[in-house]
């Protein structure tokens, strides 16, 4: 369960007359999400219909049984998401197998050559994951695992080894797997990249790791009636950034949820900075980072608002000599340090989920693609395009042939 408190460190910032001015404004674009244009966003069918649930559940028993490395190709919202959530509910130190690795998020060489010299001797099985089937970093990592995978295997061993997950009908990743008759995922026309992690863009891998996809999926569904939450939280984040607060720090207190917070990052960069408009989200995992910009966050330029992510239970670690729960005092922490920058003009939003597990972090997710959405709304910027991304990419291309 998520348990919101926009109050305590908010209402110094953000009054009652503030929210006032968007309730017209917020009527509407609620009526666009239960009845309107935006319905999708809460029909569980919208991300993954019924039927490819089945298949992606079952060729998950496939996988784990015919590979040791299970070899995800994608960039951005083709990736981010579900590395996200492996890494928030496994453990690091578990050797599972497959183990999944991630390849494609970068043009680094170092990377690929110690990759590639890593699968020399391990059986793969290769998920390449773009929705418009034509990405520079995806292409490049593909052409480059399909020269490795074709030295490995014969060509129908080879076929069975190759699960492409791309838009339902075009893009030419979807003409590749249609000729070559690879296994193929869609991911539904009307869901963007970084809004795709409940779709099977995010669902296989996670699945192949080993997490409850099915409990992912009910916590989303658990978040469809957030609408009014999100609406406000959105509401609160303009008022800030209207009130000059043009930087929005995730915040957590487990280095787990780290790359929550870059998934984070990805989604409301993408969904509302653009047209001059929008906030630059940060990061902070504490309570490493009050080392770092905790000292911005209590005395530098007032220009920031924090957005906190705390868990309520954890596992039990005794601190004998101050007789209390390690979790109680990381809980603690996360209080005191709001109170501490709400002393130094810098506020916070509180989200806590009672436990970390599939549930939760199904309904965290589902409330903050809402979030975004609705913010992007709200600034009158299209929360579904990103041209801006295109601009490096054009100019990298004219250096190719
Ligand atoms: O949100 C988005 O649309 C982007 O971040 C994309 O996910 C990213 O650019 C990768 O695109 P594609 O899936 O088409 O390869």
């Amino acid at each position: 369960m998520i348990n919101f408190d926009f109050h305590k460190y908010i209402s110094k910032y953000v009054k009652k007359e503030d929210k006032e001015v968007y309730l017209e404004k917020a009527k509407e674009i609620k009526e666009r999400f239960i009845h309107g244009d935006l319905a999708y966003w809460n029909e569980l069918n919208s991300f993954i219909s019924k039927k490819e649930l089945i298949k992606l559940i079952n060729i998950t028993d496939y996988i784990r049984e015919n590979c040791e490395v299970f070899l995800v190709i994608g960039i951005g919202g083709s990736y981010m998401g579900s590395k996200a959530i492996i890494e928030a509910l496994s453990c690091p130190y578990d050797k599972k197998s497959p183990e999944i690795i991630f390849l494609g998020t970068n043009l680094s060489s170092e990377e690929y050559y110690e990759t590639f010299k890593y699968l020399r001797d391990k059986e793969v099985i290769v998920n390449v994951i773009s929705k418009s089937g034509n990405t520079l970093e995806t292409s490049i990592a593909f052409s480059l695992v399909m020269d490795i995978m074709k030295k490995k295997y014969e060509k129908d061993v080879l076929k069975n080894r190759i699960i492409v997950t791309t838009d339902p009908l075009d893009g030419n990743l979807r003409e590749l797997a249609n000729k070559e008759d690879y296994v193929t995922f869609s991911i539904p026309k009307n869901i963007g990249g970084r809004f795709s992690l409940l779709t099977p863009v995010g669902l296989l891998p996670m699945s192949v790791a080993g997490i409850n996809v099915a409990k992912l999926l009910e916590g989303a569904k658990d978040s469809f009636d957030k609408i009014d939450r999100a609406i406000e939280y959105a509401i609160i984040r303009d008022v800030l950034y209207n009130k000059n607060k043009i930087v929005e720090a995730f915040v957590v207190y487990n280095n787990k949820l780290s790359y929550f917070t870059e998934w984070l990052k990805q989604l409301f960069a993408e969904t509302q900075g653009k047209d001059g408009k929008g906030i630059l989200p940060i990061s902070c995992v504490n309570t490493r980072d009050l080392h770092s910009l905790g000292q911005f966050l209590q005395e530098g330029n007032k220009i920031v608002f924090e957005t906190v992510i705390g868990i309520e239970k954890d596992f039990k670690i005794s601190l004998d000599q101050y007789d209390i729960e390690l979790n109680s005092l990381n809980r603690i922490a996360l209080d005191k340090v709001a109170l501490a920058h709400d002393n130094g003009n810098t506020p916070s939003n509180i989200i806590t989920i009672d436990e970390k597990n599939e549930h939760s972090m199904g309904e965290l997710i589902h409330f903050f693609i809402l979030s975004s959405i609705v913010g992007a709304l709200l600034i009158d910027v299209n929360p579904f395009n990103q041209p801006g991304v295109e601009e490096y990419k054009r100019l990298i291309k004219s250096e190719l042939k």
